[in-house]
């Protein structure tokens, strides 16, 4: 630059300067990356450290704990199967109800009068080995730039909920709420890191009579069970879409629309009627579909969350209480207890079909909660919560009647659910 034109002292002085200016940059690089590097590589010793933890000091095997070495590493070691141990040193729970500006009043258990914390602090312990334990502010930094989209029903939005509560507090900076697609999409925004974590309403995942966000409470469920780009074309500029769809197939049949009239409550409807597990297998097909033809694996992760357990009779469990989970406080402690409302033919449905997608090359991951939600009948949000509709007579005389046994308060279940999604994501 300008070398030709300068005498020769001038030049000498100027390229020393360009030379330790070139040098200092280069210096920098280096100095960046070998912190990169660095800063990588203690977080994956620290995976393979608290992942082996459990196996009595014998580091010797890191291989199956090695997050980077092969998606086989996770399946060797089976991170749901596990039990329940109470953690009472400071881990858990991971926030605190006040510290969540954004906390929905439906899952706010102890706003709304929930005395007992026990339920907060117990800790999901893997057989024979151990996921990462939530670090908020390494979280924020590896989700720089990223959208995660959770879609499905209302206990994605449950857990949705749990996520936006646990990065709340971790990242730095203007933090905003909102919503679009008349009221199908709900989303958090942090400006500063440009991370985005949204919901979208889809709990059929296919059109469903249910797709209104606001006004869905029928039991008439009516598909359309091939439709879904209507939904569908929202979910793909997303770097991390998690999905879920299990309970709204728990109906004795569903309608299938065949003409393209409106999916309400309409006497011309043309349909045909089958039986849940039927339906529930042709949706999904429809959703594979989808997946295939439309997740670019370079850009898109994809995962899908098993059934959660709805504890809604406390025979199973030989409860006194004569309905449900509610007055509940303590987990079930036999690690194999299934309760009754969890159908197994239904889970086998969810498995083969996501069998078959990978085997078409799609990488779509289960995140299947189904064991460890079986045994927390402590965990649902029941009567602490804000009530929509006002008590029934007969709901005051025995609030149980009112217990919502499916959702779960925040800070709790659903929180462990993220933590064993983001050791996915980040594996
Ligand atoms: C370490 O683990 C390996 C593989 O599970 C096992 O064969 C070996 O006996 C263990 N060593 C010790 C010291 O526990
Ligand atoms: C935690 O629990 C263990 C075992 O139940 C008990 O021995 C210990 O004192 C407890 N620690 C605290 C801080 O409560
Ligand atoms: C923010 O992230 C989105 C992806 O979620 C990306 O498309 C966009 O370019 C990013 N914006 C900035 C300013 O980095
Ligand atoms: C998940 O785990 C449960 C219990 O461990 C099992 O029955 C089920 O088949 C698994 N898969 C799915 C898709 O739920």
């Amino acid at each position: 630059m300008g070398k030709l034109n300068c005498s020769t002292g001038l030049c000498d002085m100027q390229t020393m300067i360009h030379c330790c200016i070139f040098i200092f940059f280069l210096g920098g690089l280096a100095t960046v990356s070998f912190y990169k590097n660095n800063k990588q590589e203690v977080a994956m010793h620290n995976i393979a450290v608290t992942l082996s933890n459990a196996f009595t000091n014998n580091n010797t095997d890191t291989r199956v704990f090695d997050h980077q070495v092969s998606p086989s590493s996770t399946a060797t070691c089976d991170l749901f199967s596990g039990r329940w141990v109470l953690d009472n040193t400071s881990h858990y729970p991971l926030y605190k109800e006040q510290q969540c500006p954004r906390l929905e009043d439906t899952f706010a258990c102890q706003t709304y009068g929930r005395k007992d914390s026990k339920y907060l602090h117990w800790k999901w312990q893997p057989h024979g080995c151990d996921f990462p334990r939530f670090d908020g502010k390494a979280i924020a930094e590896r989700l720089r730039g990223k959208r995660l989209l959770f879609v499905g029903d209302s206990l994605n939005r449950n857990q949705w909920n749990s996520m936006i509560c646990m990065l709340y507090s971790s990242i730095p900076g203007v933090k905003t709420a909102g919503g679009g697609l008349s009221g199908l999409l709900r989303t958090f925004r942090a400006a500063d890191y440009n991370i985005s974590v949204d919901f979208y309403w889809a709990p059929m995942l296919v059109e469903s009579l249910g797709d209104s966000p606001t006004n869905h409470h029928t039991d008439n469920r009516i598909v359309r069970i091939k439709s879904i780009e209507k939904h569908a074309r929202h979910w793909i500029d997303a770097d991390i879409l998690i999905f879920n769809s299990f309970h709204w197939w728990r109906s004795p049949v569903v309608k299938l629309l065949k003409s393209g009239g409106s999916l309400l409550d309409d006497p011309n409807q043309e349909y045909e009627e089958v039986d849940s597990l039927s339906a529930y297998k042709m949706g999904l097909k429809t959703w594979s579909n989808w997946a295939q033809t439309h997740i670019d694996p370079l850009k898109t992760k994809l995962f899908f969350m098993g059934a959660t357990a709805t504890h809604s009779r406390a025979k199973d469990w030989g409860g006194t209480n004569k309905w449900n989970c509610y007055g509940e406080t303590e987990p079930v402690m036999d690690d194999g207890f299934w309760e009754s409302g969890t159908n197994s033919k239904m889970l086998s449905i969810l498995d083969s079909s996501l069998r078959k997608l990978k085997e078409t090359g799609v990488n779509i991951q289960i995140i299947n909660i189904t064991q460890l939600t079986q045994c927390r009948k402590d965990g649902h949000t029941t009567v602490y919560r804000k009530q929509w509709r006002p008590l029934t007579d007969e709901q005051k005389k025995n609030p149980g009647l009112a217990s919502d046994c499916s959702h779960w308060c925040l800070p709790g279940v659903p929180d462990i659910w993220n933590e064993l999604l983001l050791a996915y994501i980040f594996r």
